[in-house]
């Protein structure tokens, strides 16, 4: 069967040359820099036939690194979905290292696995990543950090799953406009805001930064930016800059944009040794749902989160690595596939508690 396959493939790739249509080539993407929602995925040219997944087969999965609170969720959920699909499945652990992670995936070609599930150490690493898995053949579904669509093009059998950036940002912005006084705590006619962000060079952190402030400025709202410090994504961090902030700034802070729960948590811990109380005289949100996160919402020391859907995303990377698997390619312009984001308030975060 796989045989057939291949010498079928082979045969479309010979017509595809004759008649001149490269195969790596990107579809016009002029203009359009925006990733469509897809079902994009297109079966192989004898699409009566797609070779089933290979269930059993080597998935090999490289994630940025281990000790990261959100990403130890959706490796754990990746791993249980691959293997309850009776995957061989092997993670590995980049450590914030992008040489590293790039020998982990020369390893993985190496050791013939079938397919490959990697969150990028770093965004700008997506070309070579991309030439990597591209020049050994492997399927490939990127995860967590995006690429433009510009570089995913070079690849067709590639995707990303993941979710609009944006959005979350957008829904931070809204937690604290449906606040009573639309985070003026202070009545002075202006919402002033400390920004605790992510690596700054990744995309989920640029954007969130960008997209909560434009949320209020977009509802009318003043903004004055007190301070903006890059915590990447860690508790400690959170709680060291967010108690820096408040020992500078004090009164004059009403809202704390973290980037993440994790620096939101340390965040936290530094706005009660002040002496401040979330709700009454400070804000404060973060994001992806962590159970912590959404404990300190359902107690008042949260303003609110947003859920970053770990299940989802797992769920949606494999079904992506099936189709890949199965022989499908994806066009250029729209190889990413988004999991929404989801508001969590206080009213509603009784759903998202297991
Ligand atoms: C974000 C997530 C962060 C961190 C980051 C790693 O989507 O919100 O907590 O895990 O990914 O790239």
């Amino acid at each position: 069967m796989k045989k057939t396959f291949a010498l079928l493939l082979a045969a479309i790739m010979m017509l595809a040359l004759l008649t001149g249509c490269g195969g790596d080539k990107p579809a016009d993407n002029a203009g359009d820099s925006q990733p469509a929602q897809s079902d994009a995925a297109t079966p192989p040219a004898d699409a009566a036939t797609p070779e089933a997944p290979a269930a059993g087969g080597n998935i090999g999965v490289c994630i940025y690194k281990f000790d990261d609170a959100f990403m130890t969720t959706y490796r754990n959920a990746l791993q249980e979905i691959l293997e309850g699909k009776g995957y061989k499945v092997t993670v590995v652990d980049g450590n914030n290292d992008q040489a590293k992670q790039n020998e982990q995936i020369n390893t993985f070609i190496t050791q013939g696995v079938d397919a490959l599930i990697i969150n990028p150490v770093m965004t700008s690493a997506a070309d070579t990543i991309i030439a990597t898995v591209k020049a050994a053949g492997i399927p490939t579904v990127l995860i967590n950090r995006e690429p433009t669509p510009e570089q995913m093009a070079a690849y067709d059998k590639l995707v990303y799953v993941g979710c609009d950036a944006a959005q979350s940002g957008t829904f931070q912005g809204e937690l604290i406009l449906d606040t009573p006084n639309k985070g003026d705590i202070n009545g002075d006619g202006k919402v002033s805001y400390i920004m605790i962000q992510g690596d700054p060079e990744n995309i989920d952190a640029q954007l969130r930064t960008e997209y909560s402030v434009k949320a209020l400025q977009d509802a009318g709202v003043e903004v004055e930016q007190l301070n903006l410090t890059r915590g990447d994504w860690d508790r400690e961090k959170g709680q060291t800059i967010c108690a820096n902030d408040l020992a500078q700034f004090g009164d004059k802070i009403e809202v704390v944009f973290c980037n993440n729960d994790d620096m939101a948590i340390g965040a936290l811990q530094a706005i009660q040794s002040a002496g401040r109380k979330v709700n009454e005289d400070i804000y404060l949100v973060g994001v992806d749902a962590l159970d912590a996160a959404l404990n300190e919402v359902s107690n008042g020391n949260m303003t609110g989160t947003v859920l970053n859907d770990a299940n989802g995303q797992a769920a949606g990377a494999v079904a992506e690595m099936e189709k890949l698997l199965g022989g499908a390619t994806y066009a250029a312009n729209e190889q990413s596939v988004y999991v929404d984001y989801v508001k969590v308030t206080p009213d509603n975060v009784k759903d998202f508690m297991k």
